[in-house]
């Protein structure tokens, strides 16, 4: 053996060491925060109203964070992803506050809104003491500029204080299909300018490179969340996935499994999986596009990805409509849920969703959390649970399990029924008045006649028949996980499948106008036909705490034309 492998090997087992592996990410759950908005100090001072349209900090902090970790904890999840943490530019009067985080100033200074350096690692600490991993977000592609934009010197800003490590002033514009566009020019507009740092000048890249590398050891980061990948070029993920040397999953905005899946070679771990969150969305959301197209999005990113068993999926996030947005109906959104849990990839949650929250895009959907009073009893926090549970008890009984490709044993245009390993999944979009009597039947893979299977959701058994096939009775809707009953362990915590009342949308604002179309949302080549193609964004606010005079209403709706543009701007932009 030569000098050259003994290092290589000495390296690998410092890795080894210090980093959790692609493997051991797989077998994760991993839970969303928005930091300023997940939880508040008891002995906050003032409280302010928290309304999300006012796009301003709401008081959430890392220490509020670390006091509701048994909240999450109770959940299942065993890793957090938290919004950035870096020092971002103050506020700005047309456009809101950084309370998300994503306006970068200083990458070697905190984020003073949610608190001190010792209160971010006491937070980690504590993660670590219940062996919880911590996910940070990283958006390092740009630096944050309040407008009017006019030559800068970026002065103020750490480590690129001057404008050689920028690259000049042109706006990114998605219609031009342009990937120099979308790489070197800038995100945002006239009011937040998102500097682009020139990823490719090799000062900037061992600058970051040196950065992350120090970050990731002071704050014993478990992995990184890449912010805006498709806006720096691979070579340039390549070396910050090096440095770094622990999981990294890439924001790679696009519905096109071929595009995404191109990432898969850039040296970062995996992807959030975009081009599967649309054709899920339509499924469960009975849109027209359903089960059938969900399989074909399905069977492409199979095509193209070298493995999609490491991907995050995910049915909200930060940027996206909440899975409940206008779909109040309670069947269709716990087989959402359920459908994120148990088909291949690493499951990813955005808080809320266990409060079953409905609300729209950014900035709505970044509710504060305590409006909604932890609830641990209900329906979608407890289904939540039970899935993260029963997954973590399948990958003891099945050490292969995660690294398993779910066998799609029935689609039609109402429903799924797949296998991976000895788990049977079936989730449909009947929604809770399913008709009387419907019954699923399929022939499950390697169960014989007599095997008794038991519904991890309702408790029910069935049995497979003489012909080895399944009928499964529908009741509510209500998606069902199927579990040899042998190995089935009577702790696992229940669902609580009470049905509740019926929840009306109603509107009482809504503008509708047209929007920048995102990437895609169909899968590529799709037969036409099957689904709207109309894209159109809907502002609305739910019935209940809206009610504001004529005044206020037109002010309000002024406001909201703005917004919607922001909106369309921002949800491309983070
Ligand atoms: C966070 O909590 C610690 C320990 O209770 C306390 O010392 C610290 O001052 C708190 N941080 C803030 C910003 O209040
Ligand atoms: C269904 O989901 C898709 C994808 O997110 C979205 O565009 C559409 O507006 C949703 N429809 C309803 C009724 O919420
Ligand atoms: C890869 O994805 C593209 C769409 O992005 C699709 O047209 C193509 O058929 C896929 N390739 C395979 C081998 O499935
Ligand atoms: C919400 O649902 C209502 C009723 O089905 C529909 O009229 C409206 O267009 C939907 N809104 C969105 C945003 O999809
Ligand atoms: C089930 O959920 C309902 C509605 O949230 C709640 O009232 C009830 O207490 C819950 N039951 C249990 C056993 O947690």
């Amino acid at each position: 053996m030569s000098f050259f492998s003994h290092c290589l090997i000495i390296l690998l087992l410092v890795s080894i060491a210090f980093a959790h592996s692609l493997d051991e990410w797989r077998t994760r759950s991993v839970y969303q925060i928005v930091t300023d908005r997940f939880a508040l100090d008891d002995d906050m001072k003032e409280r302010i109203i928290c309304d999300p349209i006012r796009s301003i900090y709401c008081g959430g902090t890392w220490n509020a964070t670390k006091k509701h970790l048994d909240y999450i904890q109770e959940l299942g999840f065993d890793a957090v992803w938290i919004s950035p943490v870096f020092a971002n530019i103050d506020g700005n009067d047309n456009i809101g506050e950084a309370y998300h985080g994503y306006w970068t100033k200083n990458i070697y200074q905190l984020n003073a809104h949610f608190g001190t350096e010792e209160d971010l690692l006491s937070l980690i600490d504590e993660l670590h003491r219940r062996d919880m991993w911590i996910m940070m977000d990283i958006a390092i592609n740009s630096m944050a500029v309040a407008g009017p934009i006019t030559p800068h010197s970026f002065k103020e800003h750490v480590p690129f204080n001057n404008p050689s490590y920028y690259h000049p002033l042109c706006w990114v514009d998605y219609e031009l299909l342009d990937i120099k566009n979308l790489q070197d020019c800038w995100l945002g507009d006239e009011r937040i300018a998102l500097a682009d740092v020139d990823t490719e000048n090799p000062v900037v890249v061992e600058k970051l490179e040196r950065w992350i590398k120090d970050f990731v050891e002071e704050f014993h980061v478990d992995a990184l969340r890449l912010d805006a990948v498709k806006h720096a070029p691979n070579e340039f993920w390549k070396k910050i996935a090096a440095s770094a040397g622990v999981f990294t999953i890439g924001e790679y905005f696009t519905g096109s499994p071929k595009e995404a899946c191109e990432y898969q070679k850039s040296g970062m771990d995996s992807f959030l999986n975009f081009p599967l969150y649309w054709p899920i969305s339509w499924a469960f959301n009975r849109t027209g596009m359903e089960f059938d197209a969900l399989k074909y999005a399905i069977d492409q990113e199979r095509g193209n990805c070298s493995d999609v068993t490491v991907l995050g999926t995910f049915i909200s996030n930060h940027d996206l409509p909440r899975i409940a947005h206008n779909n109040t109906d309670q069947a269709r959104v716990m087989g959402a849920i359920t459908f994120n849990f148990m088909f291949d990839g690493i499951p990813f949650v955005y808080y809320g969703t266990e409060q079953n929250l409905h609300s729209y895009h950014d900035p709505f959907n970044r509710e504060p959390l305590w409006e909604y009073g932890y609830d641990t009893k209900n329906p979608y926090y407890s289904l939540i649970r039970t899935m993260n549970n029963f997954r973590k008890q399948v990958i003891k009984d099945d050490s292969e399990y995660v690294k398993r490709i779910s066998h799609i044993l029935k689609t039609k245009r109402k429903y799924m029924v797949f296998q991976k390993g000895d788990v049977i999944t079936v989730t449909g979009n009947w929604g809770v008045h399913s008709p009387e009597g419907l019954t699923i039947q399929f022939m499950p893979d390697n169960f014989r006649q007599g095997t008794e299977l038991i519904d991890i959701i309702s408790r029910e058994k069935f049995k497979v028949n003489a012909r080895n096939t399944l009928l499964v009775p529908i009741k509510n809707g209500f998606p069902r996980v199927l579990y040899p009953a042998n190995k089935f362990k009577e702790s696992l915590p229940q669902v609580n499948c009470t049905l509740l009342p019926e929840v009306k949308f109603v509107p009482s604002v809504t503008v509708t106008t047209h929007y920048v179309k995102p990437p895609t949302t169909m899968p590529e080549g799709y037969p036409k036909g099957h689904h709207p193609s109309i894209y159109a964004i809907a502002v609305e606010r739910s019935g209940q705490s809206f009610s504001l005079p004529p005044a206020q209403i037109l002010i309000q709706f002024v406001l909201i034309l703005f917004l919607a543009q922001l909106v369309a701007f921002v949800t491309l932009v983070l």
